[in-house]
């Protein structure tokens, strides 16, 4: 039998032969396009996708009666409440297994960035810094300052591979990018690019959407697409290889991330953790954000529609939010875990479903973007592996320090542009005052580092490759910095020279 025979058997078995109905239709190129794509898809899961699919936006999604509670305090280190001792130890740590070469990084960098709303990989965007800085090249840049701060305490030169998952939108943009840039000084064999897979997204009644008469409307299976793409790429080889025994694994939307963590990695290490999740506190009891802890017992990330009002609005005695632990996309596993779960759990994780506007073509093939969702997206979520996990442990980081996500395009009044460039502003400043630095504005008139209400935060930016989390800058000691103000490899070495 042909391969076209083939494959129609198949999506008539599955109840998807609309699939081919404009088949006449194409030219004899599209065909061979359009059976390459349909030969990879998994024909056998098709039925069982599409059932599951269209049941599962069907159901409400509910308030769960859950059996929870928070981590407990033993399996808990924190920015603010663990002691500086702890912290210093940690820190060594963690510089200890990099300097080792024990550490690398992962980014999940797959996703299409709809509610951003540009075309190209959102690593890519510039948030509107003065140096005109992408989130790529700020995140290449940390990295190679941790790897010299590693050096410099160990006396080695160290190297933290960074893994770049990305999906059939987002690969070659991003490569291309890198290779452009030069990799923004890091090794490029260093810098390991994968694909994650794509799937189908079907319509409400369990049909898979035809984006043209040829093409399949396809998208990445979420950021827990990581397993498998792990076990296709042969990544956990790599890593293997290369003697990597953790990895720091985060979302590319975070402008504050803190790339690969000596205190987070020290800390989990220290714990003896396969699986460590950096969370901050919630700023209030409706954050729409995802809350870590234990469901009867086991660990695992609860999302806010499903915690009960009472739940998330329950404090403790001194005040403070029981289930307070946002989640940020901000993971620790060992290379030992990845490959367990990756292996043998991964079928075992949860499908969620989102909702979303796909474009398709109708019965006579005109392309219609619609106005109203159509579609459904499932997708694997990478904390989803939490409840495999031997020896769990949380961080607690502080919000202003570390987190400050770029979900949405500007106007919006969360995760925008503007809210990540004042964030790492806000930031800057604090480490440029600490230093003995003084900001002012053109007038010459002194400025806090921190934003008002009615006024942004000072526009002072460091460069990583000179502060990876404000150490280095004594020699901010007594400056008048105006600002807009760079701190560059260029302004640092000329206010060394300089006399005060
Ligand atoms: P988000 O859930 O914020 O999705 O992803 P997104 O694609 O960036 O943005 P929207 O929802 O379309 O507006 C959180 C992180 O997970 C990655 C993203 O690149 C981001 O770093 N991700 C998401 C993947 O790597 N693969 C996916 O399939 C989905």
């Amino acid at each position: 039998m042909s391969s076209f025979q083939l494959v129609k058997q198949s999506l008539e078995g599955a109840g998807q032969d609309h699939v081919l109905q404009f088949w006449l239709e194409l030219s004899e190129e599209d065909r061979d396009v359009f059976l390459q794509e349909l030969v990879k898809l998994d024909l056998k899961g098709l039925k069982d996708h599409c059932e599951g699919a269209a049941k599962a936006a069907a159901s409400k999604s509910s308030i769960l009666d859950l059996d929870m509670d928070p981590v407990p305090p033993e399996f808990m280190g924190s920015v603010r409440k663990s002691d500086t001792k702890s912290l210093t130890a940690w820190e060594d740590e963690g510089f200890l297994q990099i300097s080792k070469n024990r550490v690398g990084t992962l980014l999940l960098a797959g996703g299409q960035g709809t509610r951003l709303g540009v075309q190209y990989p959102k690593g890519m965007y510039k948030v509107g810094l003065p140096s005109g800085k992408t989130l790529y090249q700020i995140q290449a840049e940390r990295l190679c300052k941790v790897q010299e701060l590693a050096d410099s305490k160990h006396g080695s030169k160290c190297t933290i591979p960074w893994y770049i998952m990305t999906s059939e939108f987002t690969l070659a943009p991003t490569g291309k990018f890198f290779e452009e840039n030069n990799y923004f000084g890091l090794e490029s064999s260093d810098v390991i690019m994968f694909e994650q897979r794509m799937i189908p997204a079907v319509s409400f009644d369990g049909k898979v959407i035809l984006q043209g008469k040829g093409k399949i409307a396809m998208a990445p299976d979420g950021n827990g697409g990581l397993y498998q793409a792990l076990l296709d790429n042969n990544v956990l080889v790599d890593m293997k290889n290369r003697g990597v025994e953790y990895l720091h694994v985060y979302c590319v939307d975070n402008i504050l991330v803190k790339m690969a963590d000596p205190v987070f990695i020290g800390f989990c290490v220290t714990k003896g953790a396969d699986c460590g999740a950096k969370v901050v506190e919630k700023s209030h009891p409706a954050e729409p954000v995802g809350v870590v802890c234990r469901v009867q017992g086991v660990p695992q990330v609860v999302e806010y529609s499903e915690i009960p009002l009472e739940m998330a609005e329950l404090r403790g005695p001194g005040g403070e939010l029981v289930y307070s632990a946002g989640n940020i996309c901000n993971h620790f596993f060992t290379r030992t875990f990845l490959q367990d779960v990756s292996e043998k759990f991964q079928d075992q994780l949860k499908q969620h479903i989102a909702i979303k506007k796909v474009p398709f073509v109708d019965a006579h093939g005109n392309e219609v973007r619609p106005s109203q969702p159509n579609g459904i997206k499932m997708e694997k979520f990478v904390f989803d592996v939490f409840p495999f996990s031997r020896n769990f442990v949380m961080f607690e980081a502080v919000r202003e320090d570390e987190f400050s996500p770029l979900k949405n395009a500007d106007g919006a009044s969360t995760d925008s542009p503007t809210t990540a460039r004042n964030s790492l502003f806000a930031q800057h400043g604090r480490w440029a005052t600490s230093a003995g630095a003084m900001l002012l504005d053109h007038h010459g008139n002194q400025i806090p580092p921190s934003a008002s209400d009615d006024c942004p935060p000072a526009q002072c930016e460091i460069s990583p490759l000179l502060s990876y989390f404000g150490e280095g800058l004594e020699f901010l000691k007594g400056r008048r910095l105006v600002t807009p103000f760079i701190l560059d490899e260029n302004t640092a070495e000329s206010l060394r020279t300089q006399q005060h």
